[in-house]
């Protein structure tokens, strides 16, 4: 049994229902969350977008180049956007590099990769494909690395599994390599609703997306038209939350896993935790998957932290 499907029966089959963000990201799925990052509801974006315009020469010094070789990892590098910022400040500094963008789908890699050699066409770029961690583990350990997880891809875990995939990634990288990460900061909880609740309806589509996923992949019949999505915040814990809501008391048949799925009125399926941090939760994070803090670049409105990590010795 694969995973999407051994996820989805253990998710429909539990109470309350869930289901994992981790497979929003079909060709469909990463589509509409480019849409997403380019709406300006969705803060995000421009707050990194903004750090690595203004702080870029920073960033770069804290980077701690001493003329040899890096490669620069980008952990799920979408349409690379914010990156572009930093590779080109790179090239203009002559510093000797290698932009690795990793990410499970290989039409997302593929694009980027052709997009970037014509833009950049200096860059010396190779598109990775599959597993984070066994892709770094593939490569020559000798060169010094620098790891990308940007976009608060890192509040999508909940803390248990951030900290373990921070030991995860702590255990593929050796002394001297670093890792810059994006944290979404606590705020106005209507900015954090308006960005995961938007008006044009894109943040619903990419939540019915799944279902969609489900039809398609295992055979299901949900009809999106009859769920309705719901995103909550407790400004307490940061915790922002997205949900699936039935519209009516309704069943789902879905062939793959040979079961009906049972859905009350008003029931909901958890789709995805956004994880927004203040300080004291960032330093609590690092200290707890073993990285001390070497900075953190904040965006002008505080909205937004890039923390840059190195292993603790
Ligand atoms: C990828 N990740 C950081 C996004 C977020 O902000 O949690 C995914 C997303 N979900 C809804 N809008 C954006």
């Amino acid at each position: 049994m694969n995973s999407f499907i051994k996820d989805t029966l253990e998710g429909l089959t539990a109470n309350p229902k869930h289901l994992s963000s981790q497979y929003f990201y079909d060709t469909k799925g990463s589509k509409i969350f480019q849409d997403i990052m380019r709406m300006p509801e969705y803060y995000l974006t421009d707050c990194e977008m903004e750090i690595f315009t203004n702080q870029k020469q920073a960033i770069i010094e804290d980077f701690g180049l001493n003329g040899k070789h890096i490669e620069l990892i980008e952990l799920g590098a979408g349409d690379g956007l914010k990156t572009k910022i930093l590779l080109s400040h790179l090239l203009k500094n002559n510093v000797d590099f290698k932009y690795l963008p990793i990410d499970i789908s290989e039409k997302a890699v593929h694009n980027l990769v052709n997009d970037l050699k014509h833009q950049i066409p200096e860059l010396q770029v190779t598109g990775l494909v599959g597993d984070y961690f066994k892709v770094i583990k593939s490569l020559n350990g000798k060169n010094r690395k620098i790891l990308l997880f940007l976009g608060s891809n890192i509040g999508n875990f909940e803390e248990e599994k951030a900290i373990s995939f921070l030991n995860h990634l702590k255990s593929v990288m050796n002394n001297g390599d670093m890792l810059l990460i994006g944290f979404d900061l606590k705020k106005e909880p209507q900015i954090i609703l308006d960005a995961y609740n938007d008006a044009q309806g894109y943040t619903e589509a990419f939540n019915l997306n799944l279902l969609q996923r489900i039809n398609d992949e295992l055979g299901g019949d949900f009809d999106l038209s009859q769920f309705t999505h719901e995103e909550i915040y407790d400004e307490h814990t940061g915790t922002a939350q997205s949900y699936l809501k039935s519209k009516r008391k309704q069943s789902v048949h879905i062939k793959q896993i040979n079961k009906i799925i049972e859905f009350k009125n008003d029931e909901t399926i958890f789709m995805e935790i956004s994880q927004k941090y203040d300080l004291s939760m960032i330093e609590n994070l690092a200290q707890k998957s073993g990285f001390n803090i070497v900075r953190n670049y904040y965006d002008e409105r505080q909205y937004f932290i890039n923390s840059l990590w190195t292993l603790k010795n």
